[in-house]
């Protein structure tokens, strides 16, 4: 019986994987471990909280007694990180919450790992779900792939390679069985309003200016969420230990471009005259050290495990549209608060 922490799991991307692990394999014990920040919503995971194979532990993993009673009690077998601060402008902010948490909390996880498992790895293994952006910008061609030197530019890429680099450090000096997938920017539902996509379709929504940095020539390579899940579950069953596989969809757009498709899409399901949304482009002020081009090659994990992205991004991205016009609730509900605040200081 494989008992899993999956950590994160209220968050975007981690409420994704939580649903697919419960759903597809009813023999493992899920545990969702999360600290619930403004990012993490228990509401993300509400059609599987009943599930028998499912176990929700609130707590933070920088909190170090808290994760060695969960690991003594648990006796996780194998670990799926993906507990972290996630936005780049808040980590810009507010760089030392980002080393705490993404680096302190991925050491304190490796470290109860270690110490439950030194002595018998067989079957077990770390998983440290990680992003291209360790790898810091590219220039207007080429692609990420796994043998790309890290380069981070910004305190949240800087924080994520130092966790992988930890990560690698246990597997050489403890021998601790790992993996770690690098993905391009995710989008879907369930994101939250501070990243590009969630953020202009709530603008769009409200009628509100959306703020494309600088001159909006910055390109991102997107994939869709539940791709990105089952990316995950397929490196996870089966990944080789020790093995880096960069996941991504070849899929690249200029911000600009991205968002004249999203304003498109948007004024014909909103039944509003095309061109309406448009309207509410307004150049901002850039992001400091802002990345100019991430781009993933994703062959690898294609090649080797056979795994590749199900939708082409209009589509995707149609469907992310429906999904926030549907749960209006859910959108309400995250931008009430503290997301007030944040928007006010981040955009005025
Ligand atoms: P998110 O910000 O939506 O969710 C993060 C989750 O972690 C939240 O539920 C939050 O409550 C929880 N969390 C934060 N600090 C915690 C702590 N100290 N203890 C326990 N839980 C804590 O992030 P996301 O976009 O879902 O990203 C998930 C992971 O995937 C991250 O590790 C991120 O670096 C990586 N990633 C994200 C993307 C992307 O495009 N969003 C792409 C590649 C990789
Ligand atoms: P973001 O969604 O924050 O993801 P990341 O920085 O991790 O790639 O940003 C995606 C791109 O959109 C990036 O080039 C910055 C840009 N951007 C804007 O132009 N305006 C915004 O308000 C935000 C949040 C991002």
């Amino acid at each position: 019986m494989k008992n899993i922490l999956i950590t994160g799991g209220a968050g975007f991307i981690g409420s994704h994987v939580i649903r697919t692990f419960v759903n597809k394999y009813p023999d493992y014990n899920i545990y969702n471990l999360d600290k619930l920040t403004y990012a993490g919503n228990l509401g993300n995971l509400k059609d599987i909280e009943g599930s028998s194979n499912y176990t929700f532990l609130h707590g933070d993993i920088t909190d170090e007694t808290y994760i060695k009673n969960i690991f003594s009690e648990y006796q996780f077998n194998n670990v799926i990180h993906l507990a972290a601060e996630s936005h780049v402008d808040r980590s810009i902010k507010d760089p030392l919450a980002f080393a705490k948490t993404n680096i302190l909390g991925t050491m304190i996880l490796l470290n109860e790992f270690k110490n439950l498992w030194e002595k018998n790895w067989e079957n077990k293994r770390f998983y440290h779900v990680s992003t291209d952006e360790v790898y810091g910008a590219l220039g207007e061609t080429g692609l990420f792939t796994e043998e790309t030197s890290y380069d981070p530019n910004s305190p949240y890429s800087a924080s994520k390679a130092s966790s992988d680099h930890f990560v690698r450090a246990y597997g050489e000096t403890y021998n601790m069985p790992y993996v770690i997938s690098n993905c391009s920017n995710n989008y879907g539902p369930n994101h939250f309003p501070e990243k590009l996509i969630p953020l202009f379709i709530n603008n769009v929504i409200e009628e509100k200016p959306l703020p494309v940095y600088g001159d909006g020539k910055y390109t991102r390579d997107w994939l869709y969420v539940i791709d990105h899940a089952n990316a995950i579950d397929t490196v996870f069953h089966k990944g080789i230990n020790r093995e880096t596989y960069n996941i991504g969809g070849f899929n690249e757009w200029k911000n600009i471009d991205l968002v004249l498709l999203l304003c498109k899409l948007m004024d014909t399901k909103l039944n509003r005259a095309q061109g309406t949304s448009e309207k509410l482009i307004t150049y901002v002020k850039d992001r400091p050290g802002h990345d100019l081009r991430y781009a993933i090659d994703a062959t690898k994990i294609n090649k080797e495990l056979g795994w590749a992205p199900s939708l082409v991004f209009e589509e995707g991205l149609s469907k992310t549209i429906d999904w926030f016009l549907n749960n209006r609730e859910w959108l309400e509900n995250v931008t009430s608060g503290e997301y007030k605040n944040y928007y006010k200081k981040q955009y005025s």
